[in-house]
């Protein structure tokens, strides 16, 4: 078997963040350096918590978790209970963690890991707000050149946005560092909201996770359930958007997405449009290109390939 690919994630568990989380933890061609907690669907507090939860859940107490960013760089931090519930993970009755959160901060131990490996080997899968990737960016900004690529979950264009009509929620939590990525030269892979709608957790794909028996499985089940109640509502579809494993499903196999390289910037200014990802699919500008945005998901594909590996663990 080829090495496995080295990744950071970077995370606001979040019930679609702890989805992706046991799909990386249940496949071997990944090797989880760490897993940074940040703020967004809840305070920091919870989220560290829940990416602990996440990884005892999986029967995988020995993966680093580490604490980052309490706050967006510099607007007041917006969270997300009404989609995820009080404690962001609502659903499952999960125990209280005992694995121990790492000391190092989060932004340490990204700069740190960058600087050490063999350049170009590691990869960061944001999920979250993108406040720790920007601030480890403007630490150390000689990681840039050292980052294999950053393949994250974020922003909308022909979908419109789920926070405001036209700002996806990890955008418009932290505009600002989100516009340091786009603007740091790094490859940058996007998997937005026009990927993820295509995603839903339909009743029947629900009744698989659960299907499995597994502790797991059973979770999982619940998580989505409870996660899928406020979308189902909103857009009147059966199942809401499982979001953030596309990112480690693209990691798995590409093959799955389908998208194009354009350039995306990131409204920082107007109030109306605040966290607007604006994607020049079209190619209607000289801006440069610095990302490959994904449109298309063979939704089938990518939940039977969440279904068997899940049900590994
Ligand atoms: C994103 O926002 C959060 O609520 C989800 O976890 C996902 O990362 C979707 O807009
Ligand atoms: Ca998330």
């Amino acid at each position: 078997m080829p090495k496995a690919q080295k990744i950071i994630i970077d995370t606001d568990p979040g019930q679609d963040d702890a989805v992706a989380i046991l799909l990386a933890l249940a496949s071997p061609e990944l090797d989880i350096l760490g897993i940074t907690a940040v703020a967004g669907n809840v305070p920091l507090k919870l989220t560290e918590k829940n990416a602990r939860k996440i990884c005892e859940l999986a029967g995988k107490p020995d993966t680093k978790v580490f604490s980052g960013a309490i706050r967006p760089l510099v607007r007041e931090l917006v969270t997300a209970e009404e989609v995820h519930g009080k404690t962001g993970l609502d659903g499952p009755d999960l125990p209280e963690p005992k694995m121990k959160l790492q000391d190092q901060h989060a932004v340490d131990f990204i700069v740190e890991t960058l600087m050490a490996e063999e350049s170009g080997t590691v990869t960061l899968c944001p999920l979250g707000p993108l406040t720790n990737i920007a601030l480890a960016l403007i630490r150390e900004p000689k990681i840039a050149k050292r980052i294999e690529k950053i393949v994250l979950m974020g922003g909308g264009f022909f979908e419109g946005g789920n926070v405001t009509p036209i700002a996806e929620f990890n955008i418009y939590v932290d505009p600002h560092a989100a516009d340091v990525v786009f603007r740091s030269g790094v490859p940058i892979v996007v998997m937005p909201l026009d990927v993820t709608h295509k995603a839903l957790t339909t009743s029947k794909r629900v009744a698989a996770f659960r299907k499995l028996g597994t502790r797991v499985g059973i979770a999982t089940a619940q998580m989505l359930e409870f996660f899928e109640r406020f979308d189902e509502e909103k857009y009147g579809t059966d199942g809401g958007p499982l979001h953030d494993p596309c990112v480690i499903a693209y990691l798995l196999k590409p093959e799955l997405f389908k998208g194009r390289e354009c350039n995306v910037s990131v409204e920082t200014a107007s109030e109306l449009t605040m966290g607007m990802t604006v994607i020049d699919w079209w190619g209607v500008t000289k801006r440069p290109k610095n990302a490959t945005v994904m449109r298309d998901i063979d939704h089938d594909g990518f939940f039977a390939l969440l279904v068997e590996r899940l049900g590994r663990l």
